[in-house]
């Protein structure tokens, strides 16, 4: 328990949300809050500019200047926040869904133009299965919105989780006059364009307070007065323990651009978000508090300047403290390693540090050693779970052009999958080497890396697949029919998993319900 100050200063948390919603905004704001940064628009550089969605160059280009950064730490109220950032651009949606399993809670945004959105959703099913608090935020009430109501109703609906409305707003749009925090019971009232660091709140414990006529209306304090009734009767008091463990969402309204309904939120996270958390392994659970470091690598960021061959592996802290040019033991490969130059990423440069706690990423140089899901410890052999792969969504087939550089390729087909950039199958009985990815992106991505970082040229041709599903099942000998009777949908994963490519969800539906003694997994965790 030798860190124990330090583990409870923390909090690493994710903002995620569907593109547009306002996640860069949001997180700027947190960071002037949290004096990280001092001007607006400092985040909002180094954001993927929607319009160059055909230029992979550019974005990528634009990534590695938001390498910088991915984690954002800053202090509040004698609290050590890191924020991990999590790009907005559909085809890096892998890249989100790993950085969501290296977090201990996070902060859903959501338009209140717009309601819950695809990206949204998928999200949301990632901090499902992992029990991850979540608090909402609903931005731009200064637009004219879904009703209230609707809203949340749609939320809980579309997300299947459980809201706590901890603020409550008084109309939107143009009308918008701001909103009632429910547990300070107070009226913070909003002005449109403010960029005012903190709202002044109004206290009013008592809602037949004329004072609440007087400042918004009597029209709209009389409807103010039937919503707190109506969320006071239907979700009571929150219980910190139901946010804890998943089940309830505590959820703000607000306006990030105007700064408004923000620091309300940040308040509350700080208050009940949880400090870096216990987390499974294969062998045993590990606690944040043991002495002994223990971490894993959830994302890395390779340099695509062939000048600049060097990849960054983020690393977070799980137990103990990581030290600067100390031996840990990769477990993976069985080897000591150690570090003489790791990063931290403090606000927009990245600094050499000495040491790090649980829920600290550090940035770690790579050569090509690392691999996602790999687990450092300080001796002991085990792996971190809960660190899967997920079904991607755009299949082709890697035909070699230049057959003189076979080797070549193999070779970096496994770097780059190593990576987390795609996923690599092998078709079953065969060798056609097949490639899966959630954007077309990444497709040009891989082309353009394996020429000019291995000399391999290759072809991509599509597949009609549409999802990878991991096989698994008690009887083997059912496994193994159905393995021989569907070869053409069958291939195996890196490392030797059978998995079934689906034409679609009718082909996948009925497989499943034709071959009910074989399970179909969604992700690769399972054999873990
Ligand atoms: P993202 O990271 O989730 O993709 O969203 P981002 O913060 O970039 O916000 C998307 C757009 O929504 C931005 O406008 C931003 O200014 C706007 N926005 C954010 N919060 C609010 C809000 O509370 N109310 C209103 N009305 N708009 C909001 P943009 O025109 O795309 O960019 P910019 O030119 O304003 O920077």
């Amino acid at each position: 328990m030798k860190y124990i100050n330090e583990i409870n200063k923390r909090k690493t948390f994710a903002i995620i949300s569907h593109p547009d919603a306002g996640k860069t905004t949001l997180t700027e704001k947190f960071l002037l809050f949290g004096g990280a940064i001092q001007t607006a628009g400092a985040v909002k550089s180094n954001k993927i500019k929607k319009h160059a969605t055909s230029d992979f160059m550019e974005i990528e280009r634009q990534r590695g200047i938001s390498v910088a950064t991915s984690v954002m730490t800053f202090e509040y109220k004698n609290h050590l926040i890191n924020l991990l950032d999590t790009p907005g651009h559909k085809d890096f949606a892998e890249d989100t869904y790993r950085t969501l399993t290296a977090v201990d809670s996070v902060v859903l945004v959501i338009d209140s133009v717009n309601g819950v959105e695809d990206q949204t959703r998928r999200l949301m099913e990632v901090i499902a299965m992992r029990n991850t608090p979540v608090i909402v935020f609903i931005n731009k009430m200064d637009r004219d919105g879904k009703n209230r109501f609707d809203l949340l109703e749609e939320i809980e609906k579309e997300l299947k989780i459980q809201l706590h409305p901890m603020t409550i707003p008084i109309n939107s749009g143009k009308e918008f006059k701001g909103v009632y925090d429910l547990s300070q019971k107070s009226l913070v009232l909003f002005t449109a364009g403010t960029k005012a660091e903190v709202d002044q709140a109004i206290e009013i414990n008592d809602l037949e307070n004329e004072l609440l006529d007087a400042k918004v209306g009597k029209n709209d304090a009389n409807i103010l007065r039937e919503d707190v009734e109506l969320i006071d009767g239907v979700y009571g008091d929150l219980k910190v323990e139901d946010y804890l463990s998943g089940k309830t969402a505590p959820v703000f309204f607000g306006s990030a651009v105007n700064n408004f309904g923000v620091k309300e939120m940040l308040d509350t996270f700080i208050r009940i978000a949880p400090t870096p958390r216990p987390r499974q392994t294969t062998v045993r659970e590990i606690a944040p508090a043991e002495d002994s470091f223990s971490g894993f690598v959830f994302k890395i960021h390779a340099n695509l300047d062939p000048r600049h061959r060097d990849r960054i592996a983020f690393l977070r802290v799980c137990s103990g403290r990581f030290a600067r040019n100390t031996y840990y033991h990769h477990v993976r490969s069985s080897k000591d390693v150690r570090f003489s130059n790791p990063y931290s990423f403090l606000a927009r440069q990245k600094d050499v540090i000495e040491e790090a706690y649980p829920g600290d990423v550090v940035g770690l140089f790579d050569t090509g050693n690392f691999k996602i899901g790999d687990t450092l410890t300080e001796g002991e052999d085990f792996y971190f779970t809960g660190i899967p792969s997920f079904s991607p969504e755009i299949f082709k087939e890697v035909i070699n052009k230049d057959p003189l550089k076979t080797k070549q390729l193999e070779k970096g087909l496994m770097q780059l999958t190593d990576e987390g950039v795609a996923q690599l199958f092998t078709q079953f009985g065969g060798n056609k080497k097949i490639i899966g990815c959630v954007g077309e992106l990444q497709f040009e991505v891989i082309q353009y890396r394996l020429l000019q970082e291995y000399g391999a040229s290759v072809q991509m041709n599509s597949l009609p697949f549409y999802k990878a599903c991991w096989l698994t099942s008690t009887d083997a000998k059912k496994l193994d029919d159905f393995v021989k009777y569907k070869q053409a949908n069958i291939a195996e994963d890196k490392d030797g998993h059978l998995v079934y490519l689906a034409q679609s969800e009718w082909f996948l539906n009925t497989e499943r319900n034709n071959n009910p003694d074989i399970e179909f997994h969604f992700t690769s965790e399972i054999h873990k």
